[in-house]
């Protein structure tokens, strides 16, 4: 879907790969509605594309968060696009993780775009051509050790996006998901960064990711991973997942000792 005239919610508008991709689609001419809890980086982003975008601080993983972006979408004379970014993380062994944050990371992950979607789909549905673009993980796709919850996190993310979007065939609304593989932004933090350095993991910039994310938004494909070598392990992992289960294994040590 061309983005040109169309006005689109971005959640984690401000964040490493959010503020990339919001000048990417200004600058493809979309009207954006920003999202994201903080009310002063929104209004940074927003002088720096431009007043003709709206601004809309809230915790998406609320009602009351949810709420005002539904307003505040539905003020804007509605939305064609839905671009589910906000997300967090958390690097840990799982028996070492506390069950708040475990809850905190499935709620702003899964049941926040979830529910943002299902609140904004009457609207979605309303236009004649919408899309909807969630964006999940390569580890949604490949259970990674110390990161069990983020990859159900994802994982949810992207089974949702593959039933609703089979559920919407018959609408003008399309529904994709789109996987990157390790970004350098602050979600990572020092532990994860040297992580993937000692694992030898190729990270993306978000630069690169916002592209993407943005070429895909104005694309018709449904489903894309991003970064090779990991889409190939993608594939393999669903076909042999006993050949990615060894060579993950094979790193436990390394993983344990960056976890701490
Ligand atoms: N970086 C990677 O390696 C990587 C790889 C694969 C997938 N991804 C996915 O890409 C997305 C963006 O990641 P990123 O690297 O850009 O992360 P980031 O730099 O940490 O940005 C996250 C964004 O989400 C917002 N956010 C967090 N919790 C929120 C909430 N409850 N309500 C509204 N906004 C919220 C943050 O703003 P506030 O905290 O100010 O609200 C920020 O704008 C995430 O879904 C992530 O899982 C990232």
């Amino acid at each position: 879907m061309q983005v040109r005239n169309k006005t689109i919610l971005v959640t984690g508008a401000t964040g490493g790969i959010g503020a990339l991709l919001c000048r990417q689609l200004a600058a493809r001419g979309a009207r954006l509605v920003l999202n994201c809890t903080s009310p002063e980086k929104l209004s940074m982003l927003r002088a720096e594309l431009g007043a003709e975008h709206i601004a809309i601080p809230a915790d998406v993983s609320t009602p009351v968060g949810r709420q005002s972006i539904v307003r505040v979408c539905s003020d804007a004379g509605g939305i064609d696009g839905l671009v589910n970014l906000a997300g967090i993380l958390d690097f840990n062994m799982f028996q070492n993780q506390e069950s708040a944050l475990i809850a905190r990371i499935l709620e702003v992950n899964t049941v926040a775009p979830v529910l943002l979607t299902r609140e904004l789909l009457p609207m979605l549905i309303g236009r004649n051509e919408a899309r909807i673009l969630n964006v999940g993980s390569i580890f949604g796709s490949i259970g990674h050790p110390g990161f069990t919850v983020y990859c159900a996190s994802k994982a949810a993310i992207k089974t949702f996006s593959e039933a609703l979007s089979r559920e919407l065939a018959d609408t003008g609304v399309s529904v994709a998901y789109i996987a990157p593989r390790a970004t350098s932004t602050a979600l990572n933090g020092d532990r994860v960064t040297a992580l993937n350095l000692a694992l030898g993991n190729k990270t993306d910039t978000p630069a690169l990711v916002a592209v993407s994310i943005a070429d895909m938004f104005e694309g018709n494909s449904r489903r894309r991973f991003l970064g090779w070598p990991e889409k190939l392990f993608v594939h393999i992992n669903a076909l042999l997942p006993a050949v990615v289960h060894k060579a993950l294994v094979k790193n436990l040590p390394i993983i344990k000792k960056h976890a701490l």
